[in-house]
């Protein structure tokens, strides 16, 4: 199976077997199955933020369970319920049209419902924890469901459980799910299928994020409704992020750096412009797509790989659909920034999406 429409940078890589999961139904019965059972598995949502290195060996789930409903409701907040093989973006549009504000931040952001939780989501000042309720999953092991909260599902900047995995337990058939094993890490043992959101009733615009206040003050709308903050979201995020639709890319190549006070003096005051932000711990966190500008990468390509030219932190496929730009292309290229950037900084940038 050809994984080429399945991943957004594009690349053709291909599956030796794949299977569309539209329920924990369908899920129920591959785990159940004697052959089917015994693959190791890798779970598919949007592809929208993994970069294929080969041909994936691992039995495909493709996560294609659907429905958006209201879950819950208190006096104070709505709980939404969303199927992990809906579009992301959708899901966002669809809770706004519903009267239920708060994900409009995050609105645009390539992918499904399953895998926001996955990286924690963010953008524009929101993360998805900050609007997450709890999410139910299966364990690929034991054939389990079960739910998990915020506070289990270890949140972190793009970052989660779903990313970590647990040493040796891959393949440990039969064994429970314990707090044990939850805290080392669940990549490739669980399959989330639907994800609840924790939306407010007393909604306020969040603003924070520079480039919204700015919208804020060229519109001169003062208190803009949640409807309206998608809008500039989407206009924002179009002007400057590539449409995977149109040019492959998984969004944030790098992971935004911290430092300590004192590196980041240093590096002030030989780069007085470097972009930084003061974060609630102490340290600072900095741009890393300033720090690739910086060194001159904007625009570059190598082979069929390149350096989005609005976005330094975005990569992007250079090729065609008949030729395209290879995993292995990009982590050269990913490599050769890390190395450029360390020379410069002495900050080791870390890659975000997950590697395959
Ligand atoms: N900058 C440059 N040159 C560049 C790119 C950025 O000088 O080529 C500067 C910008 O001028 C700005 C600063 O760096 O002052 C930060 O840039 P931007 O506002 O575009 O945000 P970012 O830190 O690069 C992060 C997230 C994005 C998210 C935006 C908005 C990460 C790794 N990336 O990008 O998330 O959309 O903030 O909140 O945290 C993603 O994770 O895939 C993603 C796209």
């Amino acid at each position: 199976v050809s994984l080429q429409g399945w991943n957004t940078f594009g690349i053709a890589a291909r599956a030796r077997m794949l299977v569309r999961i539209r329920s924990v139904a369908d899920l129920q019965q591959v785990l159940a199955h004697e052959a089917l059972r015994r693959q190791p598995m890798f779970v598919l949502g949007g592809g929208s933020n993994i970069v294929l290195t080969g041909d994936v060996r691992a039995l495909v789930l493709k996560v294609e369970i659907k429905g958006l409903r209201l879950a819950g409701e208190t006096d104070r907040a709505w709980i939404v319920e969303a199927g992990a093989g809906e579009v992301w973006h959708e899901v966002v549009a669809r809770t706004l049209a519903q009267g239920w504000p708060g994900l409009e931040n995050l609105a645009l952001i390539p992918g499904t419902v399953g895998a926001a939780p996955v990286q924690n989501i963010g953008a524009y000042g929101v993360e998805l924890q900050d609007r997450f309720h709890s999410l139910s999953a299966v364990d690929l092991v034991s054939g389990q469901p079960f739910e998990l909260d915020a506070a289990q599902c270890g949140f972190g900047y793009r970052d989660s459980v779903f990313k970590h995995r647990a040493p040796q337990l891959a393949g440990g058939e039969g064994k429970a799910l314990s707090g044990r094993v939850l805290g080392m890490g669940l990549a490739g043992r669980a399959l989330i299928t639907h994800v609840r959101f924790l939306l407010p009733k007393a909604w306020r615009p969040e603003l924070g994020y520079l480039e919204l206040e700015r919208k804020r003050s060229e519109t001169g709308i003062a208190h803009p409704t949640a409807q309206q903050v998608f809008e500039w979201v989407c206009a924002i995020r179009r002007a400057k992020l590539p449409d995977p639709a149109v040019v492959g890319n998984a969004g944030s190549f790098f992971k935004n750096p911290t430092v300590t006070p004192e590196q980041c003096r240093d590096i002030i005051a030989r780069d007085p412009k470097v972009v930084h932000y003061p974060m609630p711990d102490g340290r600072f966190k900095l741009a890393a797509g300033w720090l690739i500008d910086a060194c001159g990468w904007k625009g570059k390509t190598v082979g069929k790989a390149g350096v989005y030219d609005r976005q330094a932190l975005v990569l992007v496929n250079r090729g065609t659909p008949e030729d395209s730009v290879t995993g292995g292309e990009v982590m050269t290229l990913a490599r050769a920034i890390q190395t450029s950037v360390y020379e410069r900084f002495g900050i080791r940038l870390e890659p975000e999406p997950v590697v395959v």
